[in-house]
């Protein structure tokens, strides 16, 4: 997707432990409130969770999206959460989906790769968005259609 010139648009990505199982209820809420306000805001994204962890990004007009982490930041749902990388962008990666949904297994790249120390509060910010990007293509993906 183009994004229009006169308005500044990034993508975030950052790493945050889950706080309890995640559950098949959490993560339903989670896309319910994400699908019911990225839509409206013109967000675009990524959840990836399993292992323990949640990776999100999230692409949009920086003032919604520096917003949007503020409240996520805030959900008692998680905690340490960390941004390991945030760019400027012209283009959109996830462009197709207000919240695209993948999980993380044992089995998936990007927990291999740093196995038996899975520890992404390690790895640096453009390596585990390529990987999320990988894991997109790869995965099965569960693609909530943007607005
Ligand atoms: C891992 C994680 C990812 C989330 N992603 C989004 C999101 O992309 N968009 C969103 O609006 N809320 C997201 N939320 C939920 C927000 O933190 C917050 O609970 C919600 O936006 C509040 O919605 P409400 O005002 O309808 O209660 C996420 C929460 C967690 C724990």
């Amino acid at each position: 997707m183009r994004v229009p010139s006169h308005s500044i648009n990034v993508r975030l990505l950052y790493v945050s432990r889950a706080v309890g199982p995640q559950t098949t209820t959490m993560t339903t809420s989670i896309l319910a409130q994400a699908q019911a306000h990225n839509a409206v805001q013109g967000i675009t994204g990524v959840l990836c969770q399993g292992q323990g962890f949640f990776f999100q990004v999230i692409e949009g007009e920086r003032s919604r999206v520096n917003a949007l982490y503020r409240r996520i930041s805030a959900d008692n749902r998680h905690q340490d959460v960390e941004i390991l990388h945030y760019e400027e962008i012209h283009e959109r990666r996830f462009g197709q989906w207000s919240m695209a949904l993948v999980h993380l297994s044992v089995d998936d790249p990007m927990v291999k790769l740093q196995h038996p120390d899975f520890d992404p509060y390690s790895a640096s910010g453009p390596q585990v968005m390529q990987q999320v990007l990988d894991l997109l293509e790869s995965g099965q993906p569960i693609r909530m259609p943007a607005a």
